[in-house]
């Protein structure tokens, strides 16, 4: 198994590098990322993963729960904000057979490509920050497993996506995006009982660059993230599924439904919604304070997310195949 990490800059245009145009005499070829995308498992053609029965119908719960393991990051000075292992191991299994390419546009840590590996999925990440890509190469590097499938993680915005792959080879889009600039000011830690813990006043954002969306407030955001998956749609197979992580947050004492914005973008980009499954972080936070009481009822943020599920809309003769199968 191999995989890699790519700056633009530095192992600039060589393999991994996306769209060179080579020319053979008059023709003119575009040459994308090397990397598997066809599934390598015996599974019967209209399995959409490798699950059993008995996983398939625990899958079907609506609510889901998760534990971290010795691998997680879970400093925030590491990164800010980073989903479980066990997650992304179950988003990819229900959606992907061994074998096939998932992509996360927002790779931060690299949890999805961790997930991948032990899957044996290929899989690409991209992030705009250095640091992270960095990370995510020597998290791969350690959670190595003997697997035919590679994992790249790619410096670069992920408006660039398009140029790395080809059209119809993704299997699975699974990401967890910037929030809007729901971490782009510093902490009050109001929820906490220990509010002075080390991170109160801090601002946990992952960079000023204007390209970052998390430095965007929400139409700007929900615009952004709309162009970004528009130009994403074409890389997937039909019916391909895009699992989309977010929680809602409070501004000024508003709900601001970043799941709205986005289930709303995303349908007028061509997505269609299938499933929205909540993630139940209760087990998971600790030391809740109490705030709002007693004029004031406000659902904690941090107790739940949503995984909003989407596919690309299958063609007429994949209906077709639907009703004949
Ligand atoms: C919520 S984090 C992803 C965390 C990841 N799920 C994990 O487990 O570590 C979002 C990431 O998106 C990256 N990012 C923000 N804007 C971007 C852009 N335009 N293109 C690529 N990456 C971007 C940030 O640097 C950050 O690492």
């Amino acid at each position: 198994m191999s995989s890699s990490t790519i700056t633009k800059r530095a192992s600039n245009r060589k393999k991994d590098a996306p769209s060179q145009i080579i020319r053979e005499g008059s023709v003119e070829y575009q040459t994308k990322l090397q990397i598997g995308h066809t599934k390598t498992c015996s599974c019967g053609p209209t399995h959409i993963n490798c699950l059993p029965a008995k996983e398939w119908l625990k899958s079907q719960l609506g609510v889901w729960r998760f534990t971290f393991e010795s691998r997680d990051i879970r400093d925030k000075q590491v990164h800010p904000a980073t989903f479980p292992i066990a997650l992304s191991k179950k988003v990819i299994e229900l959606f992907t057979h061994q074998g096939e390419l998932v992509l996360d546009p927002f790779v931060g840590s690299g949890t999805t490509l961790v997930a991948a590996n032990d899957l044996n999925r290929n899989a690409v990440g991209f992030d705009l920050q250095k640091k992270y890509v960095d990370l995510c190469a020597s998290r791969i590097k350690q959670s190595e497993i003997f697997t035919t499938a590679r994992q790249v993680a790619i410096q670069d915005d992920a408006r660039n996506i398009p140029a790395y792959l080809e059209p119809g080879t993704i299997k699975l889009i699974w990401t967890s995006p910037p929030y809007a600039n729901l971490l782009n000011r510093p902490r009050k830690n109001k929820s906490r009982r220990d509010r002075d813990n080390g991170q109160l006043g801090k601002v946990e954002q992952y960079s000023q660059d204007p390209r970052d969306l998390g430095t965007m407030a929400l139409d700007e955001y929900s615009q952004s993230m709309g162009d970004i998956f528009e130009s994403l749609l074409p890389l997937l197979h039909p019916k391909a599924h895009c699992v989309i992580n977010v929680p809602d947050m409070w501004w000024e004492n508003q709900r601001i439904t970043i799941h709205v914005s986005l289930i709303q973008e995303l349908r007028k980009r061509g997505f269609e919604l299938r499933n929205i499954i909540i993630w139940d972080r209760t087990n998971i936070v600790n030391q809740i304070g109490i705030f709002g009481w007693p004029s004031n009822y406000i659902t904690m943020g941090v107790t739940f997310e949503y995984l909003l599920d989407f596919w690309r809309p299958p063609r007429d003769q994949d209906n077709h195949q639907r009703t004949t199968d």
